[in-house]
């Protein structure tokens, strides 16, 4: 409990000097904090800390090469919500909003904070997610969501047995039973992949999802745990053209893009892998361009990174990140990240992995 009186204390301080409040007011809702604190263990945020805390999570996350467009971000105040309905209905609602038919705005929904017996979760890893299915020949769909379809299915959703088949929202609240839901097919924006130039592109039957949210993940702000608060910005095409596609234990697509292209796949010295993978992003982009979804290639976001560390500079504030992370698949050397080095410290507010429900 001293903990957090701590901590809280300097994340009000942080953030009311940020919003240029004065010293009255910082000292006035620190005494706030120290009473509730003291009557009830813990304290609740206001709609204005809430919101400027969840923007300072998004500006301290390490891994993140998005960071320039942190004080954009949407935050709906969902901590009134009661039960699991409202919690769809509210999931639902921020695809919705965040989807914003392809002119995708970076939302965050936060639910109801956690307390000694009070936990809100969301099982999904993102809010749109393809399912992966065990079989004789292998998983058929996303390797990646092979664990998380088989609790859907035995929670009583229905197998589809497809390569790109949504999975449904599972929420679930403290130890009670989950709740799921399909999401509605004609909400969930998807973008079919064909190249600008080679027109069989399109019979890969390749295609993704617009918008990445993420949902497993924990926010922490001056010491209050929102441990159901999904969140999402826009894709980097080489996230999916360069890692969901072409991961061998994820889509795998290489050998397929290579083949079309009649790459010589008899030896690596033909740069057959490297080939493929810039055609397929060029599709990726292309194709995400013309759909209308918004989406950013990996050099105009290095050159955005770029910005956001300029003006973190010029703010007297230290930029920390992840290089592991910020440094996109492809050609990485081409950026100017990789010939950086940045401190990996742990700043809060933040977002934390949590230990998964299920
Ligand atoms: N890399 C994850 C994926 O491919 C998404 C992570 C968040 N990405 C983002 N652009 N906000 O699905």
């Amino acid at each position: 409990m001293n903990e957090l009186r701590t901590v809280a204390k300097e994340f009000i301080q942080l953030c009311y000097r940020e919003l240029g409040k004065s010293r009255e007011e910082i000292e006035l809702r620190h005494q706030e904090i120290e009473k509730s604190i003291e009557h009830t263990g813990t304290y609740k945020h206001t709609a204005e800390e809430l919101t400027y805390g969840a923007k300072l999570a998004w500006r301290n996350s390490n891994r993140c090469i998005g960071r320039l467009f942190w004080e954009q971000l949407t935050v709906i105040d969902k901590r009134n919500i009661e039960n699991e309905e409202e919690m769809l209905a509210a999931l639902i609602d921020h695809i919705i909003y965040a989807t914003n038919e392809g002119r995708i705005r970076p939302t965050i929904t936060i639910f109801p904070q956690k307390e000694k017996n009070q936990a809100f979760r969301i099982w999904n890893h993102q809010l749109i997610r393809y399912a992966g299915y065990d079989s004789e020949k292998g998983i058929v769909g996303d390797p990646h969501s092979a664990a998380f379809t088989k609790e859907c299915i035995q929670l009583g959703w229905k197998p589809k047995y497809g390569m790109y088949d949504v999975l449904p929202i599972v929420v679930q609240i403290n130890n009670q039973t989950p709740k799921w839901r399909e999401v509605p097919h004609e909400l969930v924006k998807e973008i079919e992949i064909e190249h600008p130039e080679f027109s069989e592109f399109r019979d890969l039957n390749l295609k993704w999802y617009g918008v990445p949210i993420i949902s497993e993940m924990k926010l922490e702000i001056g010491g209050i745990e929102y441990s159901a608060a999904p969140f999402n910005g826009w894709y980097m095409g080489t996230e999916i053209g360069a890692r969901n596609l072409a991961d061998i234990e994820r889509y795998n697509v290489l050998p397929q893009v290579a083949e079309l292209l009649e790459l010589n796949t008899k030896t690596n010295a033909t740069l057959w892998k490297d080939r493929a993978l810039v055609e397929l992003n060029a599709a990726v982009l292309y194709s995400y361009k013309k759909t209308g979804v918004s989406i950013v290639d990996h050099h105009t976001a290095a050159k955005q990174f770029k910005r956001f560390e300029e003006i973190e500079a010029d703010q007297k504030r230290e930029v920390t990140g992840d290089w592991t992370w910020l440094i996109p698949p492809i050609s990485p050397a081409s950026t100017h990240i990789f010939h950086s080095s940045y401190d990996n410290k742990i700043k809060k507010p933040n977002y934390f992995y949590q230990k998964a429900p299920y």
